[in-house]
């Protein structure tokens, strides 16, 4: 085991400038200009892992490959773990309000700044620089393992669950391993047990059949974005609990055991607000800001259109306002019936002056695993003795909707392993990746392979 972790320490050096490279690719999947980029990125990917010793293959879906790798398989059976990321990004803009443009990678203060440095190329390169390690020093790697890489994550895996189902035969394994979470702090690195679900849904509003002159029409005619706005605001009270009749019968309540878990986590409120950049903090009554953020539902305006937006002004009863929302999902919701609620909600609610058109989006259910299972205490183990530091159980507010698939598909549980500070920036001007957390991870993820065999081979 030390060669491998001296290997990984020696290739430091190389492994950064490695994903310098990577992050140069602008492979933004929402953007359809950047689709040569994505292959191009893809099949970097491909060639880096054939490098460190992998058989791969780039695999065509309807929309951007997926890059699989594998351990040279060797005769006799061993437990086989699978590996996810992915290699699209979020889209950089707005760019002026980064220090340096998203896909020149820049080194400072310790971190690798550029879009897709966090979210995800540099956390499922750690993975595979360790793989690496163990390949290239001899070692005998104590199970199978099957990278598998996409593009579409950030748009909402749209093949992936397809391609799992063709490829279910070979990619049924033991467990699922995912870096794409965050930690607290470097001293308090993470095992996340639980995500929140997501349901979007675009709320349209119709009007009249064109913009009209609002002082010759208005008093006459409902106003759409007017009755948009009403409509917005009776989907939560003044602090945030959501006013959607039925919204909370599902919602499981936390324990005891995770409340306290949660109240041990480092949190400085005064801090936390400067971060965010607010004047005050807001949320559901009773909650803690952490409670707030990762157990409890939302419901949140990702976009918010009407009328006139130019200079100036313009005097109209705009035709039509159209808001873009989406809401955060707790066990036991279920993004189907929430969805049905809000639009019945909304149906309600909607005057007779206007058209409501109600447009459901894409949709992923909550995530909540034990972590007192034998494959959890094993990852505990690995993550205390790669950080020097006790590693605290996570429960998070974003979405990866994917690990409810990976478990109906493929049969296995899903081990969540972030290893993002809470200062990253995803989806943010000015990503950025700790260099420092890219080599723990690195060393985490060479001591969870031995783990994780032996915690199997004691449960059998
Ligand atoms: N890695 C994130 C999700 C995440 C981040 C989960 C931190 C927990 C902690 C992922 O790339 C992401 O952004 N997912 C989207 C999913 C959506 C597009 C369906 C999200 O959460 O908004
Ligand atoms: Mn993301």
């Amino acid at each position: 085991m030390q060669t491998v972790l001296d290997y990984l320490q020696a290739q430091q050096g190389r492994f950064v400038r490695e994903l310098c490279d990577y992050v140069r690719f602008p492979s933004v999947s929402a953007q359809p200009q950047h689709q040569p980029d994505m292959v191009a990125c893809a099949e970097w990917l491909a060639a880096r892992a054939r490098a460190a010793g992998l058989e791969t293959e780039v695999a065509a879906t309807p929309g951007p490959p997926i890059v699989l790798a594998r351990t040279p398989r060797r005769p006799g059976k061993r437990p086989h773990f699978l590996v996810y990321g992915h290699y699209d990004v979020q889209p950089p803009e707005p760019l002026e309000l980064w220090t340096s443009p998203p896909f020149e990678p820049r080194l400072a203060d310790g971190a690798l700044y550029a879009r897709g440095s966090a979210d995800n190329k540099g956390q499922h390169l750690a993975h595979l620089n360790a793989v690496e390690a163990w390949l290239k020093t001899g070692s005998e790697l104590p199970c199978d393992l099957t990278f598998l890489i996409e593009g579409e994550e950030e748009v909402g895996c749209v093949h992936l669950a397809p391609f799992l189902r063709a490829r279910a035969k070979e990619l049924r394994c033991d467990a699922i391993v995912i870096s794409d979470t965050g930690i607290p702090s470097k001293k308090h690195p993470a095992l996340t047990y639980a995500l929140r679900g997501i349901a979007a849904l675009e709320v349209k509003v119709h009007g009249p059949s064109r913009d009209l002159h609002s002082g010759l029409f208005g008093g006459s005619v409902d106003n759409p974005a007017m009755v948009l706005c009403q409509l917005l605001a009776r989907l939560r009270d003044a602090r945030g609990r959501i006013t959607i009749p039925g919204w909370y019968d599902k919602v499981r309540k936390l324990t005891a055991y995770e409340r306290k878990e949660m109240a041990r986590l480092p949190y400085k409120e005064a801090a936390y607000r400067k971060f965010i950049g607010v004047p005050q903090l807001f949320g559901e009554k009773g909650f803690t800001p952490m409670e707030q953020r990762s157990a409890r539902p939302t419901v949140e305006i990702n976009g918010l259109t009407s009328g006139y937006q130019g200079e100036g002004s313009k005097t109209i009863i705009p035709a039509w306002a159209s808001a873009k929302l989406t809401f955060r999902l707790v066990p036991d919701q279920n993004p189907a019936l929430a969805l049905r609620l809000a639009q019945k909600h909304l149906r309600k609610l909607c005057p007779p002056t206007v058209r409501l058109e109600l447009i459901p989006g894409h949709g992923g259910e909550p995530y909540l695993v034990s972590p007192d299972s034998a494959d959890a205490q094993a990852a505990l183990r690995a993550l205390r003795a790669a950080f020097g530091h006790e590693p605290v159980l996570l429960r998070e507010g974003g979405s990866i909707p994917i690990v409810n698939d990976f478990k109906a598909i493929l049969g296995a549980n899903t081990l969540l392993l972030g290893l993002s500070l809470p200062d990253d920036n995803p989806h943010s001007p000015n990503e950025k990746f700790d260099l420092d957390c890219f080599a723990k991870g690195m060393r985490m993820s060479a001591l969870l392979w031995p783990e994780l065999v032996a915690a199997r081979s004691i449960k059998e």
